[in-house]
Order: structure tokens, then sequence, then C-alpha cells
């Protein structure tokens, strides 16, 4: 098959969503329908729990076993579909910004009753950034909820989306009977046979008298109504409105009782995109090039703390990927060649002889890679696409034990290179500053230093609210601001200068005063 052939046929795509609102019982229920899992429950070992908040072991156990689930890949009507999975966790957000720099569309999922929560809010937002094709599922229509055009216009003011119901409920909590199907043109009924809910899916146009029989004369009309209504308030769906990120079609149902899942898999397979062009520095990468690139945006560091060994996640962009091929590590300047590399079908690892655009590749690595790093047949580029947004959480980091500083500094670098956290060193006495999306990091790191470098920290706090990535077009005012913040100003591992800002206050007031500098909440821009 060719390399286009190749491409057309793949979907990755990310579900997101605030903790709670279905994204696992949804992957779990898609997974189920491709028929890479036979039965429920698959993927919940994979979720890190609520209940584990504190328990960091936990967490870095199950970050172990994720590692076979990071991606999960099926086939379904001749699509080859890989969902990247995103951890729900607040606390590592930020891997899961970076996973949506790999995908080509996302799903996100939103609670009925809850509607939008901080967490989908901010996604959804690093989504708009790449004007991502986004679809959103309704979910837990089983449940009393929130009326559905409330719960659309919330989504529109607060998500900042323009949306189109491809499907709608048929009344709501006790009321609910299903939604009707506008993408199919069909009525999925959620019924009670002997105490169990079943899907009863039934081909008919809204015109038919039949739809009285099948859901009640009131309901009938009520239906009608708001269809009408849904018609001459929201845009009708095209497809080319979606794949710019314009227009985001809407489903409802339930992931927990397979209600409405089938329905959206359908629609996304015909409409979702393939592999996109991707920009680097240098120009627009396009998938259908001869030539393999890829980059890097996920390191997994192994459990075993023996070997330090650790898997780095590649998306093909362009071309076909060859095990045992050179390649030139980018930012290294050097070659490199994989005997192992893997891909992943659901929970099952398996040894690649070539991959193509859209699909995820596990290399393994001995510390070469950092998130970011590009991968190319000689060709200079970096892709873009990858920033750091500044962290919540800021603290000094100090050396318990003089003994084993070269360890402490390489465990550091090696968990930054990984994501974990990010550093920052202050430009007027060196110290290094650690900042996290969660305070839990902070204790993974302590964790991870001792027990897989032999080193030691200690914390300290540092009073910072936002780290701002500085630009300036204006070099006396910068060298003013420079002098002045002195004391908050520090550098990244890029070597960027930073504005640690104490409060939002002197954030505000430094961009009063400095009009001529730009603060960045992210490193690129
Ligand atoms: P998350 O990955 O987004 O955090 O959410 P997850 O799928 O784990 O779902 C969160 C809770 O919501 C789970 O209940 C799940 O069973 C429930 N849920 C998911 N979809 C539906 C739905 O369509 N209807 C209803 N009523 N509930 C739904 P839990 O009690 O927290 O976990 P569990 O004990 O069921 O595993």
């Amino acid at each position: 098959m060719t390399l286009v052939k190749e491409l057309k046929k793949r979907r990755t795509f990310g579900i997101i969503s605030h903790p709670d609102a279905g994204k696992t019982t949804l992957t779990e229920k898609l997974l189920l329908f491709g028929g890479a899992i036979q039965e429920a429950g698959a993927v919940k070992s994979n979720k890190i729990k609520k209940t584990a908040t504190s328990d960091f072991m936990e967490i870095e156990k199950q970050r172990g076993i994720s590692v076979a689930t990071s991606v999960m890949g099926f086939e379904y009507k001749g699509k080859n579909i890989n969902i990247l999975d995103t951890p729900g966790h607040q606390d590592f957000a930020e891997d899961t910004y970076r996973t949506l720099t790999a995908v080509d569309s996302v799903i996100v999922v939103v609670d009925v009753a809850k509607g939008v929560e901080a967490q989908t809010e901010k996604l959804v937002q690093v989504c708009r950034m790449r004007d991502t094709p986004i679809i959103v599922f309704i979910n837990k229509l089983d449940r009393e909820g929130k009326d559905a055009f409330d719960l659309i216009d919330e989504l529109e003011s607060k998500l900042n989306l323009t949306l189109s119901p491809l499907s709608w409920p048929v009344g709501m909590g006790i009321d609910f009977q299903g939604v009707y199907n506008k993408w199919e043109n069909n009525l999925l009924l959620y019924k009670e046979v002997s105490k169990q809910k079943v899907t009863d899916s039934i081909n008919i146009n809204l015109d038919d008298d039949s739809l009285s029989q099948h859901i009640g004369e009131k309901a009938a009309k009520q239906l009608r109504e708001e269809i009408e209504l849904i018609q001459e308030v929201y845009p009708t769906f095209n497809r080319a409105d979606y794949l710019s990120g314009k227009v985001c079609p809407v489903f409802f149902g339930s992931a927990l009782n397979n209600f409405g899942v089938k329905e959206l898999l359908d629609c996304f397979a015909e409409i979702a995109p393939h592999p996109q062009p991707k920009k680097a520095e240098e120009r627009l990468v396009q998938p259908e090039e001869d030539k393999f690139s890829g980059f890097v945006f996920k390191i997994h560091a192994n459990m075993d703390p023996n070997h330090r060994n650790r898997i780095a996640f590649v998306k093909v962009v362009s071309g076909k990927f060859q095990r045992n091929t050179n390649y030139m590590h980018v930012r290294m300047g050097k070659n490199l060649k994989f005997s192992s590399p893997t891909t992943f079908m659901a929970s099952k690892k398996s040894l690649v002889e070539d991959a193509f655009p859209g699909d995820i590749i596990g290399l393994p690595d001995s510390g070469n890679f950092r998130i970011g790093d590009t991968l190319t047949e000689g060709e200079k580029l970096n892709f873009k696409g990858i920033p750091s947004f500044s962290p919540e959480h800021f603290r000094f980091i100090n050396n318990a034990d003089p003994m084993k500083t070269k360890q402490l500094f390489k465990g550091i670098d090696q968990l930054m290179d990984e994501g974990v956290a990010q550093l920052f060193t202050l430009e007027s006495n060196g110290r290094k500053i650690i900042g996290t999306v969660g305070a839990l990091q902070y204790e993974v790191i302590q964790y991870r230093l001792e027990h897989e470098y032999g080193a030691k920290c200690t914390y300290e706090p540092f009073p910072a609210y936002k780290a701002c990535w500085i630009e300036s077009k204006d070099d006396q005012q910068l060298e003013e601001f420079k002098r002045l913040k002195n004391r908050y100003l520090a550098r990244d591992k890029f070597d960027q200068l930073v504005f640690l800002a104490d409060s939002q206050f002197s954030l505000q007031m430094s961009q009063e005063k400095f009009d001529k500098i730009t603060f960045h909440l992210k490193s690129e821009f």
C-alpha cells in the first residue's frame, strides 16, 4: 500500500475531560467496539485513582502500567484508529498538554450535570491554540442534568466554541427516552427491558407519523420543535468548518450504558481528520512527503530503578519509519538506529518494522531524548508546538547530600528532559527552582532522585505566582526591567529569560510599566 493510502487510513486522537466526566469509560467502550479489548474494566487499571492523590507510590506504579496503554490502537471500518491516553490526574496536566501536540483531533467529554469544569476549559484552550478539530460528547444522559439548550450555551460561552448538535436528547432525567441522531436520521431509544437498559436504534424521519408511537405525542412534538429551533440557531454541520476548528459537532449519550457511543464512533470514523501537516521552525512538513520525520512528545521512565531505560514516544509526521535504519537526531546532530521500536495495540506491545504518519512508535532510550526532539532522514527540522506552560508551584531545590552532587544534577537533568517538571536557574545567584503543575510532583522527584540516582534533595518555598517568558522589542526597556527585577529573573533549560512574578499584582504592574515587553505564559510564542 502506498504511503498516501496508509496515512489516509490513520485517525490519531485524544479524549479529554475534567476528571470523572467519563473519559475512561468512553475510551473503554470505543475499544470494545473496535475489538481491541474483550471485556470492560481493562482500561480502568490504568487510571490514576482520585483516592490516591497523596499516595504517589501508587501513582508511579500506575504510571508504569500506563506505558502499555499510552496508545490504544484498533481498526474500525477500514480506519486505523489510535487513541492517545491522557492522564486524568490534574497534577499531570502538562503531560496532557504535550500529548495534545501529537493528536490530529480530540473528543471532549462533558458531564451533563456538571457542564464546563476547570480542566475542560484549560484543555480546550490548548486545543484551540492549534485549531485542533473537536467533537463534544455530552455524557451521563441517564442522569438528571442540565437543559440541553442551556448546556450548549454554556459550552459556547465558556469554551469559546461554535457548536453544531448532531444529536439531540428526547426528554431529560426521569423523562429521558433517548436521542435523535441528526447525523444518521435515526432515533436511539433508551429502554429498560427486564431491568436492563438497552439501546434500540430505529431509522425514522422526524416527519414520520410513527415517531409518536415510539416516544409519545408530547415528546414527539417537543422534539420536532427543538430540532427546528436547533436548525435555526446553530450552524448546519459542514466538515470543512469542523476540520478547520471553527465548528464542533455535539453528540449526547451515556458511555456507561453504551448509549450513543457507536453513533459517535461512526461519525468520528467518517469525519475526523487523517494526519495533518505540521509546522517546523524551518517550514511546513506535509505527511505525504517521502522522507521520514517525527518528534518526541512524551518520555516514559521504566519502573526498574536498576535500568535507567526509558521509552520515547515518537509521532510520525511524514514519510515511512523503518526499523534498523539510521535517522538523524537533529538536536544532537548524530545518527541513531533503532533495533526494537514498538507499537501498541491496546495493552499489547509489539515490535514494529515500519510506521506511517499518524502512528506512534515507542523507542527505547538511554537518555538521548528530550521532549520536543526531532528525528529526520538528515534534514534539520525542529517541530514547533510543544511549549512549556507556566507552572503553578515553585520551590527551591537543595542538595541534601554533597557527596552525590553529580548524581543530583544528572537526575534533575533527566527528569526535566522527561517533562516531569521545569527547572529555572536564578540569574542573581544561580540557585535552582523547580516549577510544577501539581504539588505531587515534588514527592515524585524526591523519590525518583533517591531511588534511581542515589541523590537526596530538600525543598524550600519560593513564593512565585507565575513564570512569564519575556520578549522585548525595546532593548533599553529590557535593560531597565532586568535591573529592577533582577531578583525575580531566571533562565529556563533552553536559556530563555523568564520572569518569576511573585504576585498577580506585581505582574500587572510590570505589564503596565514596561509596555514594550510581552509577558508570555508559555515558552513558545
Ligand atoms: P474519568 O476517566 O473522566 O475520570 O471518568 P470515568 O470514566 O472513570 O467515570 C467517572 C465516574 O462516572 C465512574 O463512576 C463512571 O462509572 C461514571 N460514569 C461514566 N459514564 C457514565 C454514564 O454515562 N452514566 C453514569 N450514570 N455514570 C457514568 P465511579 O463510581 O467514580 O467509578 P466506578 O466505581 O464506576 O468505576
